[in-house]
């Protein structure tokens, strides 16, 4: 599948071209973008987005990616700000500590709706979109959340849970003939994981979904006030819940980790509003990266599988590949496919300029694909080698603080998927959400063959 080719361009960009304006109280003064660059990025972006009928971008943004990189490495983005496409240079951004994510102080100076609203405000006061000195002082009272021990112990737990799910999977196929996979396992999976974890009552899993769907929104790159409106009544509910369990919890303390949490903060924190309010903040981002995330691991490893029917038979042969199988699945669709940041002095990119305040879009989903980091990067293959440098979880200050469990879910999944359903096929073809930073698969409907398989994708 191919990007019309009408859509080109040109190989390079003047740097002074390149520069973008951006409101004048957050970033240097920048000259205005060359139009004709400009114009092709946003087609492609609004490509990204699109539905099968209008250009595939939300089934298969790989082509659309290819063209930004051949706008360059870093391209100037249409409503200001730069976007990265290749891998070296996402990486270096990621990397480096003067880039800074878009926090509370940077939001409040855009004076938009998009920055300003409730969600984005509450969300930018979140452990991923703070920095130094509190973000490193959040990150060691955290400590290593997943490291071997707890990992082991989760082995079992999410064990249990991909069992239930898988459960009630069969039990929809037999009654209804076709279940939705990405609302029983894609969703259900990661929330149950992460509530238990955090020790959420399970009863309330189902809304918790609801509202982070929602949430994300407001971290998309084009929301339309309605998606914004929905973000933001989303947002206050997580919040005014988390709000509420973390009151309980400090009046009960459990063996959870939430009331750990508790604990550690009240040691750390003299003002016992402010240790609550972080703990909130943190339970509720724990949800919202563990459910947001994890469920499009899920999801592409399905419908990634049902496309590479060889592919599936081999792991089921070989289960001891399944590891390197899921960094091939976040390698190649990554769920975080645009993260952003926000130079903090006068820079410049691959020749391009990046002024402070100026944002920056890495591109997570075009540096995966670019051949210069992985030779034939459209082919989806489980049997590659080393796809572990990939940034699905992120690099530097902010690299994923649940990989561990991501990918304990994944591989727990993986296992006991193949083996229970060898005949587990997609039959009707995926409906995604209209996003492009969080890609999202809404529905994926799945059958017990010998049902004909609906469609099939080359590689
Ligand atoms: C496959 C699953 C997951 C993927 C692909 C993923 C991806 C990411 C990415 C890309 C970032 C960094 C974003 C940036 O630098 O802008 C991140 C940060 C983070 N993730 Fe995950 N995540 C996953 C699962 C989880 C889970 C299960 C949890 C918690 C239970 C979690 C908690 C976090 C936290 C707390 C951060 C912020 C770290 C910081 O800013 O210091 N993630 N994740």
């Amino acid at each position: 599948m191919s990007v019309d080719a009408s859509i080109a361009c040109p190989q390079s960009v003047p740097p002074q071209q390149a520069q973008q304006s951006v409101p004048a109280e957050s970033a240097e003064a920048a000259a205005p973008p060359a139009p004709d660059v400009s114009r092709q990025v946003a087609v492609l972006l609004s490509r990204l987005r699109s539905a099968r009928k209008f250009g595939d971008g939300q089934s298969n943004p790989w082509p659309a990616y290819e063209k930004l990189r051949e706008c360059g490495d870093v391209v100037p983005s249409p409503w200001g700000g730069v976007m990265v496409t290749s891998y070296e240079a996402a990486s270096a951004v990621l990397r480096d500590r003067s880039y800074r994510t878009p926090d509370l102080e940077w939001r409040l100076k855009q004076g938009e709706p998009r920055w300003t609203s409730p969600a984005s405000t509450e969300f930018s006061q979140m452990i991923m979109l703070l920095n130094a000195p509190e973000h490193t002082r959040q990150r060691r009272v955290l400590g290593n959340t997943f490291d071997r021990g707890t990992l082991d112990q989760l082995g079992a737990v999410v064990g249990g849970l991909v069992d239930g799910v898988l459960d009630e999977l069969e039990v929809r196929m037999k009654e209804d003939g076709e279940a939705d996979y990405a609302d029983i396992v894609g969703d259900g999976l990661p929330v149950a994981a992460v509530g238990r974890w955090l020790g959420v009552p399970a009863a309330d899993y189902r809304k918790l979904r609801d509202w982070t769907h929602g949430q994300a929104w407001s971290q998309e790159l084009f929301p339309t006030p309605a998606q914004l409106a929905v973000a933001d009544e989303s947002a206050l509910n997580l919040k005014a819940y988390f709000e509420d369990l973390v009151a309980e919890r400090t009046k009960s303390p459990g063996e959870d980790v939430l009331s750990s949490w508790i604990r550690a903060w009240s040691e750390v924190e003299k003002d016992p509003q402010q240790a609550a309010t972080i703990v909130q903040r943190l339970a509720t981002f724990s949800i919202m990266a563990g459910l947001e995330t994890t469920s499009n691991l899920l999801n592409a490893a399905m419908w990634l599988l049902d496309r590479h029917p060889d592919q599936a038979d081999w792991l089921r042969y070989h289960p001891e590949g399944i590891p390197a199988a899921t960094e091939e699945i976040l390698r190649y669709d990554p769920a975080v496919s645009i993260t952003t940041r926000v130079g903090s002095r006068s820079d410049s990119l691959s020749d391009i300029a990046v002024g402070k305040g100026q944002l920056v879009y890495v591109c997570i989903g075009s540096a995966h694909h670019d051949p210069r980091f992985i030779a034939d990067p459209d082919r989806f293959d489980v049997r590659r080698p080393g796809p572990s440098r990939h940034l699905a979880f992120g690099q530097g200050a902010h690299f994923c603080l649940g990989a561990g469990l991501g990918r304990l879910e994944g591989h727990v999944l993986l296992r006991k998927l193949l083996t229970r359903f060898p005949t587990l096929r997609v039959v009707s073809e995926p409906q995604w959400e209209p996003r492009v930073a969080f890609r999202r698969m809404a529905s994926l409907r799945v059958g017990l063959a010998p049902k004909p398989r609906f469609y099939s994708f080359g590689a």
